[in-house]
């Protein structure tokens, strides 16, 4: 049974991410701050199958947390760095952004998914996956998300660099497209979302960089075609 750690798995992308591996033959280690939310999102899913960690992944013990139940596991066949930070709602403009409010976008999105990446290194298996889930916003200049941007531009970085140095693992940058969840009503505080696709739309194209064999790089995911689900 070959093993995932996908973190942010209580709602949105990260919920629909683990129960569809979940569901498909995988055994999935997830995680969230918040206890209740992430034990409510994986209720009814079998226990020898999911492991719900609470906890932040900005905190070098719950990245351990989470690197051990996946040792306890056998080991580690893919890391998906998904939970992330968006930063002030409404966004602030470069101008106004509060710096400490940057820094904790920096350190989220990116510091804490470096850390990630050397606890699960030991663990994960030869021919192993990242995913580092970006945005469209690491490339484009959007008003307001110069924050986001940056910081999902930096990941995106740290993912290109990490799979020139480890040629034995394949490491993906994600780009899962607008998605209606909590994070995108948040950046668009008072908009009707309801025209964005669910992020159960995007998880087909994760699961084909997971299961198949596309070479390292970055990806648009809900268009990679015949995405399909197998372990
Ligand atoms: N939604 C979009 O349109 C969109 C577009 C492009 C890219 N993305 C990216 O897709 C990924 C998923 O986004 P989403 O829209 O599904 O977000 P979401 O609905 O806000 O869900 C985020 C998940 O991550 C968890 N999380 C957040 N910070 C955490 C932390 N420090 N430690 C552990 N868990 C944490 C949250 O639970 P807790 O709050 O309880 O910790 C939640 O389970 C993110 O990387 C996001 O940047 C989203």
């Amino acid at each position: 049974m070959p093993v995932a750690i996908v973190t942010g798995g209580s709602r949105g992308l990260g919920r629909a991410l683990v129960h569809r591996l979940a569901g498909h033959g995988w055994a999935v280690i997830t995680d969230a701050r918040d206890a209740r939310a992430l034990s409510e999102a994986v209720e009814g899913l079998p226990p020898e199958r999911v492991r719900a960690v609470t906890g932040d992944v900005g905190h070098p013990s719950h990245r351990e947390a989470l690197v051990a139940a996946a040792s306890a596991l056998g080991g580690l066949d893919a890391l998906v760095l998904n939970a992330g930070a968006l930063g002030p709602s409404p966004l602030p403009a470069v101008a106004d952004y509060p710096l400490g409010a940057l820094a904790e976008v920096l350190h989220a999105n990116v510091v804490a998914q470096v850390g990630l990446v050397q606890a699960a290194l030991d663990v994960l298996r030869p021919g192993g996956v990242v995913v580092a889930v970006t945005s469209d916003a690491a490339r484009a200049a959007y008003p307001g998300w110069g924050g986001y941007g940056a910081s999902k531009a930096a990941l995106e970085r740290v993912a290109a660099v990490l799979a020139a140095e480890r040629e034995d693992l394949r490491v993906y940058v994600a780009d899962p497209g607008d998605m209606r969840t909590a994070m995108h009503a948040a950046a668009f505080p008072g908009e009707d979302i309801s025209d964005r696709p669910p992020p159960e739309a995007s998880v087909p194209g994760l699961v084909r960089l997971l299961a198949g064999d596309l070479p390292s790089g970055r990806y648009e995911v809900r268009s990679l075609a015949g995405a399909e689900v197998s372990p």
